[in-house]
């Protein structure tokens, strides 16, 4: 194997980024994350995967993660992501990502671990299955990104604490072995960096929320999307604005300018003076139709098992080519014998 023959172009940036597959990709995935991979794949070598290890830190039937993991690839190649442009692969595949975990716990802190929001928040939801795991996420997290060397790594601003404590470690674990790991930046979109979920919108949108109101998929059909927007949460008044005590109009605003590629200002403009019912229709209404195309694709990808096979299992071997560079040289550095 060589870089060029698995598609990596020399002086190209490298973006990573990775989903877990909890239900369905949603509107906010979509948004603040994969919309911005499928664009990016163009102009970077890319490296996107299903984490599937990330996922088992909450308690799932082994039936259906398998077959959540697999819907997932099958609405990522749906969304526009080119296994000719792009290495796409199931995390579990590639051991070094565990590798590269463990010894990067190894140079983590359990207070600064403990400190991540999204640990405490996980704690609080899932009090009963507080697991190492759920701790050790974002050290699992930095060893994705630290493995491939990655430049950037377009995420939603949820995301945003955990690379922070990845360029923490890239740049203690540089400083005592000298440079090994590229310390990455985030790259969050200006616009969809947080969705927020259409029944609270003060909280972001969420795959996992219990209420399914407060979230639409891309794999929606177009009656359950129009339908969600309907119930969707306004606030008092009836002025269509982009304002802090707006939040639930706010996102809708949010919603249609990234979906319509417009500013915030001219979805103002466009609907003044137009009351809430008109406005949540017509947000509901362009969503389904940016989706309904992606909808078609993943239904034709998710039954063509064995493309899915193939394109994964490709994915995983260039990735893990990849991978063991970095990792072996880690190895090296930290004292490990190798022959
Ligand atoms: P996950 O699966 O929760 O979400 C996938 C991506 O979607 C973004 N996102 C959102 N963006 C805008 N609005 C929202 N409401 C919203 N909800 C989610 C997330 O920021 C993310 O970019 N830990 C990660 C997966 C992961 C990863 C990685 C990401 C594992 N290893 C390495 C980057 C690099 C996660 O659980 O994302």
């Amino acid at each position: 194997m060589t870089d060029e023959n698995i598609g990596q172009v020399q002086n190209k940036k490298i973006i990573l980024s990775g989903i877990q597959p909890t239900g369905t990709i949603t509107l906010g995935n979509y948004l603040g994350a994969v919309r911005n991979w499928q664009i990016m794949q163009e102009d970077f070598n890319s490296i996107f995967f299903i984490a599937d290890l990330h996922a088992l830190t909450v308690k799932r039937e082994p039936a259906e993660l398998r077959q959540c993991a697999n819907s997932f690839f099958a609405q990522l190649l749906a969304c526009g992501i080119n296994p000719e442009k792009a290495i796409l692969y199931f995390q579990s595949h590639v051991h070094q990502h565990a590798e590269l975990q463990w010894i990067l716990n190894c140079y983590t802190y359990v207070g600064e671990a403990s400190r991540m929001t999204q640990f405490k928040d996980k704690s609080a939801k899932h009090s009963d299955n507080i697991n190492m795991g759920l701790m050790d996420y974002p050290v699992l997290m930095a060893a994705d990104v630290l493995l491939f060397q990655s430049d950037l790594v377009p995420v939603g601003i949820d995301q945003k604490q955990h690379l922070e404590l990845t360029r923490d470690l890239a740049i203690r674990f540089n400083n005592r072995y000298g440079d090994t790991f590229k310390v990455p930046e985030p790259y969050i979109p200006t616009m969809g960096a947080k969705v927020c979920s259409l029944q609270d919108p003060t909280a972001k949108m969420s795959k996992s929320d219990p209420d399914e109101n407060s979230r639409v998929s891309i794999i929606d059909d177009e009656a359950t999307i129009v339908r969600r927007f309907k119930r969707a949460v306004t606030d008092s008044g009836n002025e269509i604005c982009v304002r802090e005590d707006k939040p639930g109009v706010s996102n809708l605003i949010n919603i249609y300018a990234a979906i319509e590629n417009k500013s915030a200002q001219d979805v103002e403009r466009e609907f003044a003076g137009q009351g809430y019912g008109t406005f949540k229709i017509a947000v509901g209404e362009a969503v389904a139709a940016k989706f309904a195309p992606i909808r078609e694709e993943y239904l034709r990808y998710l039954a063509d098992k064995s493309y899915i096979a193939e394109v994964a299992k490709a994915g995983a071997e260039k990735a893990a080519y990849l991978a063991e560079r970095t990792l072996r040289k880690v190895k090296k550095k930290v004292g490990l014998i190798s022959f």
